[in-house]
């Protein structure tokens, strides 16, 4: 949700800005802009809409400012209208502000600026920053015993303001009276340092810092940081020094390219034979024979976080709850623990009652995505009158470890995808399944849930689906295609699942749902009787995941259901060609697999579809309308 960045050093400041922008164009896409210092003076260029509008206009920008800010825009308070585009000024536009989050008492503050004179020009909350920003420095100029020394002014005053702000924010300031400083500050958003040769650089998230640097300091809670051409200091709200060590990325700034595909997100469905490879690579044992005690995977999670559990409650969002329903299927049917899937942003103000041996899993592939990070701090805090073992009991499964909810919980599973661009989650849903199978399967051999026999075949699957979806990408690709055609017009779009893989239907729903604006439901399919069978005609397709072991015959039962109701079917099965055509109007085949393991391989075909049903009909795929990649709000 909103994505800042920011620059100071030797080099010309717009083209960084805007090059930053464009890596985090995926976090809003409303309007954006840019403000930097030069010759005493604030410029400031925005616009309404995607970056490119932004772009166009900066080709008549004459100003080599070396210093500067910039922002991309998913609107919360006021329409996405140039005049409610980042950054905002202060009346005398001798200063700049942008921000990515919200400031709930924004009217309270706006009431108290209009009647001390301030005139708004916004509808946004972030406009009382620059008001208050000008406010406060006019009396630290007025007033000399709290009157800092030059450098230190905006920081100081950036301080005072930052304590009167209610809400999630990371905001970025610049100053003509300033001009050698750049200062940030964050509360609940995220906002990550760079440090390149002699510049400094800020960024709401990594991608936009990778092609100058892999040297970053994430700020944390609470931090404000001066970033001048001599280097960055690093203060808390109250005013006292931090010490922080920034530490280095291993990324490579092509992770970040399209690498010719038209799409990010056709790129990231591709890179997922690599991303199952290099999880099972990282976490299993390779070597590992049934009779051994140590657990076949390498997981590093201490043995009390597994001693004793009765329960385990995951928090997650969108996709990542859809990860997580499997993860559930798995931790309760291979591990035998109950376990409890919550969205976040419910499970925040109506939190399940907490017993000591409740392990709680934060899911979320950002690692700050607001209402998971609120959902956790939660948990942390109703936790901090336990002993110390119990308190520990929080996991997060991320792909960001450097994010903030890398740095929020004690225990963590990287998922290793990669960077992943695309506002609709791929790559990142099968590693977090991965993750899951993972973790049910280290709980399974710490609690002896399965048989040495079973445990083996489980794992020889799970080193087979690297193969199996390569397989599936490269047969089935064209096919989806062409059949995509056929759905150009389509509006509604039903899926149906059982048992494991109705968090796949689910999932399948909201990608079609995201990418092509087609209203599509996910239903468990014994459920399509109890009211949604209603919806059935002749125009509205259904997908059925029919996928052979525990509810096989049940799934093929409802789907003619479905049929009888003249829906045209679309099979997700690996039934064999003739049996398949006598059930289902159109068959996406799936390898033969262990149902356990067949949600890897059922979401591959869901995702070719919604992309190119949405790609067909001429829409952003990687950028659809509404939606950002990293919902920093509430
Ligand atoms: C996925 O396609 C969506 N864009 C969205 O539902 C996403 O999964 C959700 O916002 C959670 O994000 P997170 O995993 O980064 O927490």
């Amino acid at each position: 949700m909103c994505g800042i960045v920011g620059y100071i050093g030797p080099k010309q400041a717009s083209q960084i800005l805007l090059a930053g922008l464009e890596k985090l164009e995926y976090r809003g896409y409303d309007s954006a802009g840019i403000a930097a210092i030069w010759e005493g003076q604030l410029h400031c260029i925005r616009a309404k809409g995607k970056l490119f509008h932004l772009a166009d206009k900066l080709a008549d920008w004459s100003y080599p400012a070396t210093v500067g800010i910039g922002h991309t825009r998913w609107a919360t308070h006021g329409k996405p209208e140039e005049y409610n585009a980042h950054p905002h000024r202060d009346e005398s536009e001798r200063l700049a502000v942008v921000q990515n989050g919200i400031i709930e008492n924004y009217r309270e503050l706006r009431e108290s600026l209009r009647q001390k004179g301030y005139a708004f020009r916004s509808e946004t909350d972030t406009e009382v920053i620059p008001h208050l920003l000008a406010d406060c420095l006019k009396q630290l100029r007025n007033n000399p015993s709290d009157k800092a020394t030059p450098p230190s002014l905006l920081l100081q005053a950036v301080r005072q303001v930052v304590n009167q702000l209610q809400g999630a924010f990371a905001i970025a300031v610049v100053s003509a009276d300033f001009p050698d400083e750049l200062i940030v500050a964050r509360q609940q958003a995220p906002l990550v340092i760079g440090y390149g040769q002699g510049e400094y650089f800020c960024a709401s998230d990594t991608p936009a810092l990778i092609p100058y640097t892999q040297t970053i300091l994430p700020l944390d809670n609470g931090e404000i940081a001066r970033l001048s051409y001599n280097g960055v200091e690093v203060c808390n709200f109250n005013g006292d020094r931090v010490r922080k060590t920034p530490r280095t990325l291993n990324w490579n700034p092509v992770m970040v390219e399209k690498q010719g595909f038209k799409h990010f997100m056709l790129k990231e469905i591709y890179e997922q034979p690599g991303v199952v490879r290099a999880c099972l690579e990282t976490y299993l044992q390779e070597d590992w024979q049934p009779d051994r005690t140590q657990s076949p995977m390498r997981l590093e999670l201490p043995q009390e976080l597994y001693a004793d559990l009765d329960r385990i409650h995951i928090l997650a969002c969108g996709t990542s709850w859809h990860a997580s329903l499997v993860g559930k299927y798995l931790l309760e049917q291979v591990a035998g623990i109950p376990t409890e899937v919550h969205y976040a942003s419910e499970f925040r103000y109506a939190p399940s009652p907490l017993t000591p041996n409740t392990l709680t899993i934060g899911v979320t592939q950002s690692g700050e995505t607001a209402d998971t990070l609120a959902a956790l701090e939660l948990e942390k805090h109703r936790r901090s009158d336990l002993k110390d073992a119990y308190r520990a009991r929080l996991l997060g499964i991320t792909n960001r470890t450097e994010s903030s909810l890398g740095r929020m919980v004690p225990h963590l599973i990287d998922t290793h995808a990669g960077i992943e661009i695309g506002v609709a989650a791929t790559k990142t849903f099968i590693a977090q399944l991965i993750a899951f199978y993972l973790l049910a399967l280290d709980l399974a051999h710490y609690r002896k849930t399965l048989t040495p026999e079973r445990m083996v075949e489980i794992l020889e699957g799970l080193r087979q689906l690297p193969a199996l979806v390569e397989q599936i990408l490269e047969s089935q690709e064209r096919y989806v295609e062409t059949l995509a055609h056929q759905f150009l017009d389509t509006q509604d779009f039903i899926y149906l699942g059982r048992g494991i893989n109705f968090p796949i239907a689910l999932e399948g729903a909201l990608k079609l749902k995201e990418i092509s604006y087609i209203h599509a439901e996910g239903y468990p399919a014994g459920e399509m009787k109890h009211g949604p069978i209603a919806l059935l005609d002749a125009k509205v397709p259904v997908v059925a995941i029919a996928m052979p072991g525990t509810v096989f015959e049940k799934v093929l039962s409802n789907a003619q259901e479905a049929k009888a109701r003249d829906a045209q079917l679309i099979g997700i099965t690996p039934m064999n060609e003739q049996e398949a055509r006598e059930t289902f109007d159109t068959v996406l085949p799936i390898p033969e697999i262990d149902e356990l393991l067949s949600p890897v391989l059922t979401a591959i075909p869901l995702q070719l579809l919604a992309y190119h049903i949405a790609a067909l009909r001429g829409l952003d795929v990687d950028q659809p309308r509404n939606l950002a990649k990293s919902v920093t709000v509430e």
